[in-house]
């Protein structure tokens, strides 16, 4: 999906030095419009760049910059949003709708279930889930509080709720969830993040839990490999990784057992399905 590159190399601790305060670091948009408000007018966008001081001017960009993801090497994704569902239909053309329903359905059943949605965005495949539950809840999680901002405003359901938080660092318990479920979010991390987030990702799953992701794998016909090379020179550079195999390696790395593809699509896309033992 194109989008605009926001790695920000800002250690988390320097970002929790800079909201002291105990309302500011909780791990959800408090602490962004905290940080917001220390912005101040900027952050309202009252004031014209131009009226700014030097130094005002670079404080304050770092403060929207702050104010805007979470410090991590992930590719976030900070801009574009209103026009990101139609960028991923268009993208995907036209297949995104099955991809998402068939990661639901690799972690079925989902009546009275937790489920965990890593790198929600949007919310799309978060919603996909709330969807088919009559009872249970399923938390999205991404980095960037624009995405959570707007999957709280389009994709809300009575079953969906919506978090700031990083992948690599998820804010829950040890076996807290059923199941995990993640879309087009591996690609936008690197070898060692992928190897991470795995590991949250086994460590926060039942004995039992599901996963399934849907992202990039290795390509088998011509036109994926098309596909996978437009990825990584126009989007990301972690679709490569992606394509090599890394995602399925990473989960069984992590000790999750029968990973397997569930749906293929696209000639490199598919659902990539495990369980915790
Ligand atoms: C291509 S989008 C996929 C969004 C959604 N799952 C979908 O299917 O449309 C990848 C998402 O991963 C998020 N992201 C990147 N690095 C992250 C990290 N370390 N932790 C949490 N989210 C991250 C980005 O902000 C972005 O919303």
């Amino acid at each position: 999906m194109l989008h605009q590159k926001n790695r920000c190399q800002t250690p988390i601790s320097d970002w929790r030095d800079r909201c002291a305060d105990s309302v500011c670091w909780n791990n959800d948009c408090r602490g962004v419009s905290y940080a917001l408000s220390k912005a101040g007018p900027l952050a309202s966008r009252e004031l014209p760049m131009s009226q700014l001081t030097l130094s005002r001017d670079v404080l304050m960009r770092q403060e929207l910059e702050f104010a805007e993801s979470l410090p991590t090497e992930g590719e976030v994704i900070t801009r574009g949003i209103r026009l990101y569902d139609l960028g991923v239909k268009l993208g995907l053309f036209g297949r995104s709708a099955a991809l998402y329903r068939h990661a639901a359905e690799a972690v079925l059943p989902l009546d009275g279930r937790r489920v965990l949605d890593i790198g929600c965005g949007t919310g799309l495949l978060t919603k996909e889930i709330a969807r088919r539950m009559r009872s249970g809840t399923v938390i999205g999680i991404d980095a960037s509080a624009p995405m959570i901002d707007y999957a709280r405003r389009k994709h809300a359901s009575a079953a969906a709720a919506y978090r700031l938080a990083l992948a690599e660092q998820l804010p829950f318990p040890d076996a807290s969830f059923d199941a995990v479920v993640s879309a087009l979010f591996f690609h936008h991390v690197n070898l060692d993040l992928k190897a991470r987030v795995a590991r949250e990702i086994a460590r926060v799953l039942k004995p039992g839990g599901k996963v399934a992701i849907a992202d990039f794998v290795i390509p088998w016909t011509s036109f994926g490999r098309l596909y996978a090379r437009f990825g990584w020179h126009f989007d990301c550079e972690d679709v490569k990784e992606n394509v090599y195999g890394a995602v399925a390696a990473a989960l069984t790395d992590a000790g999750l057992v029968d990973v397997h593809e569930t749906y293929r699509t696209l000639g490199t896309m598919a659902v990539i399905a495990g369980r915790k033992q």
